[in-house]
């Protein structure tokens, strides 16, 4: 079964496909706005609360550790491991 992303902000669910390579790619392909720069998981422009579930990230360079109390991630070089849902 597909795991589900939900973006909070934007009330919307949609489903996790391996056609995305990463987070920001499906928040994209559906209208949801996260902003973005360097889309390599380094300037942090990106950065987004995880509010429940786990991602994998390639790259945490973006994240100060303050952040990663925060549970903050880099959608840009995230993918979901479980259902999740996102501050955004
Ligand atoms: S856009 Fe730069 S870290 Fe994601």
């Amino acid at each position: 079964m597909a795991l589900k992303v939900r973006f909070k902000k934007s009330g919307r669910t949609v489903e996790w496909s391996d056609i995305y390579a990463n987070l920001l790619e499906l928040a994209e392909d559906n209208d949801i706005e996260i902003e973005s720069e360097c889309e390599a998981g380094v300037c942090g422009t990106c950065k987004t609360r995880l509010i429940s579930g786990r991602v994998d990230m390639e790259l945490t360079d973006g994240l100060e550790p303050e952040d990663e109390e925060e549970n903050m991630i880099l959608p840009c070089v995230a993918v979901p491991v479980t259902d999740i849902v996102l501050d955004a």
